[in-house]
């Protein structure tokens, strides 16, 4: 099988560059993997310093249009040099608003500009000072710069289906397709400097009361992972310093009754109540406090950005730095969690509401435990041992318990990471991931990323993934036995549909590659017309595993029953 799928690779690549003169696709392509794989590795940390720093050195400004620039910059050149402008734009339910964000080469340029700012002379004004302005009509026609650097026009919409489909068709190989996938749809630059910019103006309006608080991304708008409309994870964190044995100088400040959890829901209360009513562009708050985290969820109507903030623990940044640097070990493991995602969501496996269905943070370890079985990245042990103690990561569990969790961030100081080399394509990964899962006893085993083994469960949750850093806990404890069951069932149609179109290698049409595997899923939706398309095919894999499926699916429902 192993052979077929590199044939297979290898016939589509060289079949087409002949037939057609898509040479560039390829060699961007390779470009891409050579590029990621010498890329020297930046850390969590470097990355978020360097993101806050530039954010608290930007503006937003919504103009007419784009056309407005030039006036913009030259208006702007008055508070310092700029850097970049980056144009963007957020559809509304009637409207389109138009902005542009500049980006100062100093913070004392982004200073200026917000002391300069003014607020509107309509009367029902709140007088709230933030880094989100616009950009109101010359009355005295000032005279144009001519030297303005161009403005950077980066789509910062996610292409619909039909657009990858477009995408997909130039590709030569299903690697290619998903490497088109995962950048054509990975969260770009401005994409990440709004959420940086989002989480800022927060920060800021929290700062007079917490000196040292910090507004912090998580998720996958920063563990590498995020695609362009993900929402934004924020977590607010007190950032006390404690133990400072040189200070004498003490605050005076309450004291806390009662529980934690009451506290950390009142003072949510109160930081959605901010939110609602102070912050320019932040609308549609809600207050989701019956889950196991608290959060606020609210809409920012100037970035577009759909925002979630929780303060309890700092784990969620852990763990977005634990992705982060798993996916910065090899090149393969973002196309590959973006291929899985992006195959979840259109067979409808994920859903964006919460429920009892899998999410596509569970997906990501998923695969991620994959690729550590298969030894290509390293497990969480490994990365742990070599720890400095500048990599400990302190924060209290649900039962106050302090826990460290720290592990080494730096990949550049890993000595022996335990890992194989290993030269499979991303299609054979892939192809492997559905493969391991198809035959995966999930009634028995869960799965470590810590070890990076199987383990037996501990409770019977329908699928048991040990959290990484808060190991007695199952990062998927919602996810049904109804839904368990049709992910397995996914995998093993996707790992079927991956091995029977090996065979359609040679036909003119094709029926190979993303698009194809989620049309098949489409069309093979009725078990018995899979059963007929199953009939066709020579693959003994296809045969057998469909049969045992079935058969196991009804065993699990019986074990349910009794
Ligand atoms: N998280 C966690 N434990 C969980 C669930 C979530 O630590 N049981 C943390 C992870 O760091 C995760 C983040 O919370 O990345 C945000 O969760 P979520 O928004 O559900 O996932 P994302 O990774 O952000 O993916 P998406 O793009 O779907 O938002
Ligand atoms: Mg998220």
């Amino acid at each position: 099988r192993q052979i077929c799928l590199h044939m297979s690779e290898y016939f589509k690549l060289n079949g087409r560059m002949g037939r057609t003169s898509s040479y560039s696709t390829i060699e961007k392509i390779n470009d891409i993997a050579v590029n990621q794989n010498t890329k020297s590795f930046t850390s969590f940390d470097q990355v978020l310093i360097r993101r806050r720093e530039e954010a608290r050195r930007s503006i937003i400004v919504q103009v007419k249009d784009e056309k407005s620039h030039t006036d913009l910059l030259t208006y702007c050149l008055n508070f310092g040099d700029v850097n970049n402008t980056y144009y963007y734009t957020v559809d509304n339910d009637e409207s389109r608003k138009k902005f542009i964000l500049i980006e100062f080469a100093n913070i004392s340029g982004s200073e200026k500009a917000i002391f300069n700012g003014q607020h509107s002379e309509l009367e029902n004004i709140l007088p709230v000072t933030s880094s989100f302005l616009w950009f109101r009509t010359d009355k005295k026609k000032s005279k144009l710069r001519t030297d303005i650097a161009p403005l950077n026009i980066d789509s910062n919409d996610l292409p619909s289906s039909y657009e990858l489909d477009q995408i997909f068709s130039n590709s030569n190989s299903f690697s290619d397709d998903m490497i088109l996938l995962y950048e054509r749809t990975k969260l770009g630059e401005i994409g990440t400097r709004l959420r940086f910019i989002t989480a800022l103006q927060l920060e800021a309006s929290l700062k007079g009361l917490f000196h040292s608080c910090q507004v912090l991304p998580f998720g996958s708008s920063i563990n590498s992972f995020g695609k362009k409309n993900c929402d934004l994870d924020l977590i607010f964190d007190f950032n006390e310093k404690k133990n400072i044995d040189s200070s004498r100088l003490m605050f005076h400040s309450k004291t806390l009754a009662g529980t934690s959890k009451i506290h950390n829901q009142r003072h949510l209360e109160t930081i959605a109540d901010i939110i609602q009513y102070f912050l320019p562009g932040c609308c549609n708050t809600r207050r989701i406090f019956k889950a196991r985290v608290p959060i606020i969820k609210f809409k920012h109507e100037l970035s577009g950005l759909e925002c979630d903030v929780s303060s309890t623990n700092l784990s969620g940044v852990y763990m977005s730095e634990l992705l982060y640097t798993f996916a910065a070990y090899d090149w393969r493991v973002c196309p590959l969690v973006f291929t899985v995602r992006y195959w979840a969501k259109e067979i409808n496996l994920t859903n964006p509401a919460p429920g009892k269905w899998i999410t596509n943070f569970m997906l990501t370890l998923l695969v991620l435990f994959h690729l550590q079985y298969e030894k290509i990245i390293p497990t969480l042990q490994t990365l742990s041992k070599s720890k400095r103690e500048k990599d400990k990561k302190i924060f209290i569990d649900n039962d106050y318990k302090m826990i460290d969790c720290g592990f080494l961030t730096d990949l550049n100081l890993l000595k022996d990471p335990e890992t194989e080399p290993n030269n499979d394509t991303l299609l054979e990964l892939l192809f492997k991931f559905f493969e391991f899962y198809s035959t995966f006893d999930f009634r028995l085993n869960a799965i470590s990323l810590n070890s990076g083994t199987l383990i037996p469960k501990p409770v019977y949750d329908p699928l048991y993934i040990v959290n990484p850093l808060e190991k007695g806990l199952n990062v998927s404890k919602n996810v049904s036995q109804e839904e368990c069951n049709k992910m397995r069932i996914q995998f093993r149609n996707a790992a079927w549909n991956i091995e029977c179109s090996i065979n359609s290698i040679n036909g003119t049409s094709k029926k190979w590659g993303l698009s194809h595997l989620i049309q098949s899923h489409i069309l093979n939706k009725d078990g018995f017309s899979k059963v007929q398309n199953m009939k066709g095919s020579s693959s003994t894999f296809v045969v057998k595993h469909l049969f045992t499926n079935v058969e196991e699916t009804d065993s699990v429902k019986k074990t349910e029953n009794v």
